[in-house]
């Protein structure tokens, strides 16, 4: 049995339907703890209430469905994790300790847990970020990307549990909306320019952040679990690039599709100081040599089809 954490998220509603249409719906377990899942993956498959910080339930649930592989996505993303560091160090710090601690208890084969760009800080290469390069990041979200990406190493060289892991960027997605990144305003402006032909967005015009569509993340987390072992240096800590984009160049493609459609900024402190410590681009030859990464969509693909899917969801 394979399970997914967070399988009601952005990421975990579109992974867990990939993994149920590649190794058959009863063979993928969707744990979700308060957000319920979408109708389509509650009623296609196995499901259970995981709370990642309660470790005797946590254990219960691995052993009874004898996952063999689990894909831990459930995280506090940066914005929120800023209003309220107790539940982000419960969620993002404990349950990704209890989710590596029961994987080696139970004897779980694989464990995939991704980090994200916000694993890095204000002191690192902006540009082409290396994938091995100083992380010191200045939000608690962050800091416990740093802290899993070395939790996961830890315990693959300590215990030779196979935990790999990389650093997503901003994910841009039609069928589930995130749930409070710094990133998100990218998703909210394709729902403002159908919806409303305008958008207001929390982050300057210049501010340019790595981004990805949903087909390249799950892409990226599949290649990833699936690659051998054996070509792997890293582990719980690759970077993964796909684009780099501003909101004001977004918005002048979204214009292209819809002439119609104006932006506005109104800049939210907080959410701006996040993105100004991200970088902006990565290096991600590491990923690509150990094992194949590479992204199908650049930014003009990405806005076509999301516009279009999108458009047709809210119809
Ligand atoms: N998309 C995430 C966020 O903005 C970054 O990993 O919090």
């Amino acid at each position: 049995m394979i399970l997914v954490t967070g399988a009601a998220g952005q990421i975990g509603t579109e992974l867990v339907s990939e993994l149920r249409q590649r190794h058959g719906p009863q063979n993928v377990l969707a744990g979700r703890h308060k957000t319920p899942l979408p109708e389509e993956i509650a009623s296609s498959g196995p499901s259970e209430i995981v709370d990642v910080t309660n470790l005797d339930q946590l254990k219960a649930i691995v052993q009874n469905h004898n996952v063999t592989r689990i894909f831990h996505l459930s995280s506090i993303l940066s914005a929120l994790a800023e209003s309220n560091i107790h539940a982000a160090h419960q969620v993002n710090i404990n349950g990704v300790f209890n989710i590596l601690t029961v994987a080696l208890e139970a004897n779980v084969e694989q464990v995939i847990i991704p980090s994200s760009i916000a694993a890095f800080g204000a002191d690192t290469p902006r540009e082409s970020t290396p994938n091995d390069t100083i992380q010191r990041p200045s939000t608690t979200y962050g800091i416990s990307k740093v802290f899993t990406e070395l939790m996961g190493n830890y315990f693959y060289t300590r215990f030779k549990l196979d935990v790999r892991g990389l650093r997503l960027p901003g994910v841009l997605s039609w069928k589930t909306e995130p749930t409070a990144g710094t990133t998100d305003y990218a998703v909210a402006m394709f729902y403002g320019a159908i919806a409303h032909n305008k958008y207001e967005c929390y982050l300057g015009p210049d501010t340019i952040l790595p981004m990805m569509y949903m087909p390249d993340a799950i892409k990226s987390l599949l290649d990833l679990s699936t690659a051998s072992i054996n070509t792997l240096s890293h582990h719980s800590d690759f970077n993964v690039h796909a684009m780099s984009f501003t909101p004001s160049e977004l918005a002048s493609a979204i214009k292209k599709i819809n002439p119609q459609f104006s932006i506005t900024y109104n800049v939210d402190p907080l959410r701006q100081s996040i993105a100004d410590s991200w970088p902006s681009s990565l290096d991600d030859s590491a990923a690509r040599k150990e094992w194949g990464w590479q992204p199908d969509f650049d930014m003009a693909a990405l806005v076509n089809d999301m516009y279009s899917n999108l458009e047709d969801k809210l119809k």
